[in-house]
């Protein structure tokens, strides 16, 4: 989603501010803008388009100016087009400003402007916000900081900006209300972005900005923080714990396989600290501080969007299989709008590797409101989820860039792994012994990761005979049914290819009318426990000429016999089955991906962190 960089400081702005926004590629844009202002002028750039689009445009041009501000917009109101394209100025051309997220009551505040004379030239919501600032401020005879106070105590919605002024070129102002913004610290400088990873190569103290807070930072290096209230707040400076090496793509093509790689070394961290598999312990410490209210609820809600609900999926059924608690899966999209039942004593379980996804913020807001205790599973630490809810874990799977989410996906069933444990061990409802065995076996996964990484040719092999498909279907049973519905969605969002993920028993019910010679059909072959029933499922395939893709327990000669193409896995405990299945479906999109030409990283229309509705 659209990206945020400013930069006020002793340094040229134009590097930093486009180096910032190539950073934040990853979170998906259709155009990007930057504006300097040097000599009590603005210079403002914008191109629909790449960041590379924009800095050829910009070339031979004036760029010079130590204060300026960046965007990359993914399009809400109107077209991507260099008009639409941020920032925006105000009619007098003396404030400019960038905007992620939606400004709900633009329509009425245009009208309002639009009768005082105002006139827009893009169609953007953001146009009007820098304009009623700019009307407040010349109402009012209001200073800037006062003038965008008061003009977003009026403005419903969400949003971060970033504010300059010609007339107060040693200021820039950033504020926010469900957007994520941070606050870089320098020597006499300061930097702002959407993440912190424009701002991680030049200082590693950084502020999060809290909802409805803003930051005055002057170039002589002071700074205050505000609240929309106007009390003022001590700022929590805090240190970043990212390198740069994390954000960068190290020798791989892409981030997406940089990241599929990274899975061993990210489960490693995700286990590392929370359990003792010789003395048969887990220890998450947001269920430890939460522990008896966890222990009384009759009921959990696992409530994520995408590749994050179908991690909760899984959390259902190593919940309900392993503490014999009911557990209800749905997307924080439906919940938030579908008047649900959540009792005070419900404890809701709110996943996201981002922690900005809006549709998952409001369900949580709702969770709390009718008093249910919320519980957060996010990778980005700090984050808006991560601090919206009452307890929680990261994920620890470091700085995910690709769009289409892999290792935050493994790291995130990790967890719920550990929860579904660490429950179930506090009930007694499963044994020491059981639990040790399990806890072993976990901390061998990574290995059996990278043994399944070694097979990297032989799955863009297969990726190779099936990357002109038109369709793909993905079935598994129990554990892997939700590792089916993750294929599919990675192999759709990436390679645009049609794909869907069903459960294996479900293919009779309809998706069987879809086979013929042209299909291939993706089964996860590995649960010992249905092994009769998949059997039997790639039958019914082969008898209607569909292409099997089976993924095996190692050494089963039977299924590959009947499959055109097996991938062997390691064997494992049934209920880790997900954390080695999942790995050849995100190779096999990868490859696919790549043979077909697409931007794997940036897929179209696709945004990394969704805060928008
Ligand atoms: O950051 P979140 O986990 O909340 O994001 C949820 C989805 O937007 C995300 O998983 C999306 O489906 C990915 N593109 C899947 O690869």
């Amino acid at each position: 989603m659209c990206g945020i960089v400013g930069y006020i400081g002793t340094r040229d702005a134009y590097p930093i501010l486009m180096k910032g926004l190539a950073r934040l590629e990853y979170r998906g844009y259709d155009s990007a803008g930057v504006v300097l202002l040097s000599d009590h002028t603005f210079n403002l750039y914008k191109k629909a388009g790449k960041v590379s689009e924009l800095d050829a445009f910009t070339k031979g041009k004036n760029t010079s100016g130590t204060i300026g501000i960046g965007h990359t917009r993914w399009a809400t109101h109107g077209v991507p087009n260099d008009t639409n394209a941020h920032p925006h100025l105000s009619n007098s051309g003396k404030l400019a400003l960038i905007h992620n997220g939606i400004i709900e009551n633009y329509a009425t505040l245009k009208e309002q402007l639009t009768k005082k004379g105002y006139h827009f030239k893009s169609e953007t919501d953001t146009e009007v916000l820098v304009n009623f600032i700019e009307e407040v401020k010349i109402q009012g005879n209001l200073n800037l900081e006062d003038a965008i106070r008061t003009a977003l105590n009026e403005i419903i919605g969400a949003y971060a900006i970033v504010v300059m002024d010609i007339d107060n070129p040693d200021v820039l102002i950033a504020a926010r209300k469900g957007s994520p913004l941070v606050v870089g610290i320098g020597k006499n400088e300061f930097f702002v972005a959407s993440d912190a990873s424009p701002i991680i190569e030049y200082t590693k103290n950084v502020v999060y900005l809290d909802d409805k807070e803003y930051a005055v930072l002057h170039r002589n290096g002071d700074f205050t923080i505000h609240t929309l209230g106007n009390v003022q707040m001590t700022p929590f400076v805090q240190e970043l714990q990212m390198d740069l090496e994390a954000i960068e793509k190290g020798g791989f093509d892409h981030f997406m396989l940089k990241e599929i790689y990274e899975q061993p070394r990210a489960l490693v961290d995700s286990i590392r600290g929370r359990v003792n598999a010789e003395d048969g312990w887990i220890k998450l410490g947001g269920v430890e501080e939460y522990l008896n209210r966890i222990l009384k609820a009759n009921r959990y809600i696992i409530t994520a969007c995408g590749t994050s609900y179908h991690a909760g999926l899984l959390g259902e059924y190593l919940i309900e299989d392993l503490s014999r608690i009911p557990v209800e899966v749905e997307f924080a999209s439906e919940f938030r709008y579908r008047n649900p039942i959540i009792y005070n004593d419900d404890v809701v379980l709110a996943i996201s590797q981002s922690g900005e996804t809006a549709d998952t913020l409001a369900a949580i807001e709702i969770a709390k409101e009718r008093q249910a205790l919320v519980y957060g599973i996010c990778n980005v630490i700090g984050s808006s989820i991560a601090r919206a809810t009452h307890a929680g874990s990261y994920t620890h799977a470091g700085p995910e860039i690709g769009v289409a989410s892999t290792k935050a996906f493994s790291t995130q069933v990790v967890l719920l792994i550990l929860w579904a444990l660490q429950i179930a061990e506090k009930k007694g409802s499963i044994s020491t012994s059981y639990l040790r065995r399990i806890l072993f076996e976990l901390e061998s996964i990574p290995k059996k990761i990278e043994e399944i990484l070694k097979q990297n040719d032989a799955i863009r092999e297969i990726a190779y005979k099936f990357h002109n498909a038109e369709n793909f279907l993905y079935l598994g049973r129990g554990y892997n049914y939700p590792v089916a519905m993750e294929g599919a969605l990675k192999l759709k969002e990436i390679s645009y290819i049609h794909a869907e993920g069903y459960p294996a028993a479900e293919m009779k019910h309809g998706p069987i009318a879809l086979i013929d010679e042209q299909m291939p059909v993706v089964v996860l072959a590995t649960n010992e426990s249905a092994r009769e029933k998949i059997v039997s499922n790639i039958q019914e395939v082969k008898a209607r000429k569909g292409q099997i893709i089976a993924v095996i327990n190692e050494g089963d000669e039977e299924i590959r016999a009947m499959a055109d193409y097996a991938i062997e896995i390691p064997s494992t405990e049934e209920i880790l089955t997900p954390l080695l299945t999942v790995v050849p479906l995100q190779l096999l999109s990868y490859h696919i991906a790549v043979m077909r030409g697409a931007n794997v990283d940036q897929p179209r229309n696709l945004a990394k962190s969704v805060t928008v509705e």
